[in-house]
């Protein structure tokens, strides 16, 4: 590894950083959601060199990273509900698939006609942006800079234990605020679907819309955030809810393995390894990665999770709590 990463984002780390995206190579970067792993998106080398670093599959298409409506109206066709979405929600975390217009690069979309738009509110990614922009750069393609199938990086150091040796440059920016990716809406149809819960809940777009925002359903192009077997760590995942946890801890015990637990009540207090769950749901998304990551690491056999409250305020967090333990349980 590479001592001198990740680099303190000051101004001269970021020129630097926009110098390599302008020369096709990739960089790490802070977002408000999660840490991306950016690459020019107008350059076919760079992309796939975000597919290969990042084990992804061809078809399954990137973010593209822009300062504001004017960049990505360079992109893709901008239609009413696009503005609005973006009057109320940019710079932020959401993020607006659209059709991508004619002539401009596909590199980043997975074989879509379609592109994924997103502004991001860090400020250090809105430098970097602003900074790139001044190289002629049009946008950043980026997904989260975690190895395919992985959980998403929320601190900088995350990226480099994920991607060891072959980490580009890192900006560290610090902890990510919100923890989880970003809101998902797709545009492109007759009536606005939601295709991942984030930050930006279904109710704030409908108020922001004014009309309903249909649920993902097997129609909506393909999001490999959406995949089940998404966002697991090594050890496997169950989520249990808080009369069962101590009886589930026992039984382990029991054969002689250890239990790692992320708990919001004050049950299990015999597990091998246990981290409080923040009791607001902000809060819980923005400890999740850094819980899992945490407790992947214990050596325990497997993680115990509390279940979280059947509430719209929990959406983003019992998501991509249901994905790790679907994920882990192959
Ligand atoms: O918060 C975030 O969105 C973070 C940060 C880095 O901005 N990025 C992120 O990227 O989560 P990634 O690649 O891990 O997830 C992007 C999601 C994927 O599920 C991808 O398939 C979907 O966006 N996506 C991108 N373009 C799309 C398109 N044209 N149609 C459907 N889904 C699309
Ligand atoms: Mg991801």
């Amino acid at each position: 590894m590479n001592a001198n990463n990740p680099w303190p984002a000051d101004a001269q780390a970021i020129e630097e950083a926009a110098r390599r995206l302008a020369g096709a190579a990739l960089v790490a970067f802070p977002t408000e959601t999660v840490y991306g792993l950016g690459a020019d998106a107008a350059s076919g080398r760079a992309v796939a060199e975000v597919y290969r670093l990042k084990g992804r599959p061809a078809d399954h298409p990137l973010i593209v990273h822009v300062l504001d409506a004017t960049q990505a109206a360079w992109w893709a066709h901008w239609p009413a509900r696009a503005q609005r979405l973006a009057d109320a929600f940019w710079p932020g975390p959401l993020t607006l698939i659209l059709v991508r217009r004619d002539g401009a690069p596909a590199f980043a979309c997975g074989g879509q006609t379609s592109i994924g738009l997103r502004a991001p509110s860090h400020p250090v990614a809105r430098a970097l942006l602003a900074a790139f922009a001044a190289h002629g750069g049009h946008g950043v393609a980026a997904p989260s800079a975690n190895r395919f199938g992985r959980l998403s990086p929320t601190r900088a150091a995350h990226v480099i234990d994920d991607l060891g040796d072959e980490a580009p440059m890192v900006l560290d920016g610090g902890p990510c605020d919100v923890g989880v990716e970003s809101t998902i809406v797709d545009l492109t149809r007759e009536q606005p679907v939601l295709l991942r819960p984030g930050g930006v809940t279904l109710a704030q777009l409908e108020a922001s819309l004014g009309e309903p925002v249909l649920a993902s359903d097997a129609q909506a192009p393909r999001a490999s955030g959406t995949l089940e077997a998404h966002y697991a760590p090594a050890t496997p995942v169950e989520l249990v809810g808080s009369d069962e946890i101590d009886r589930r801890i026992a039984w382990m015990h029991q054969r002689g393995e250890r239990v790692a637990l992320w708990v919001r009540s004050g049950a299990g207090a015999r597990a091998d390894a246990r981290l409080a769950m923040p009791a607001e749901p902000a809060a819980a998304a923005r400890a999740l990665y850094d819980a899992l990551r945490a407790l992947d690491g214990s050596g325990c056999r497997r993680i115990l999770v509390e279940r979280v409250p059947d509430h719209v305020a929990w959406y983003a967090v019992a998501d991509r709590l249901r994905r790790a333990a679907a994920g882990s349980n192959r």
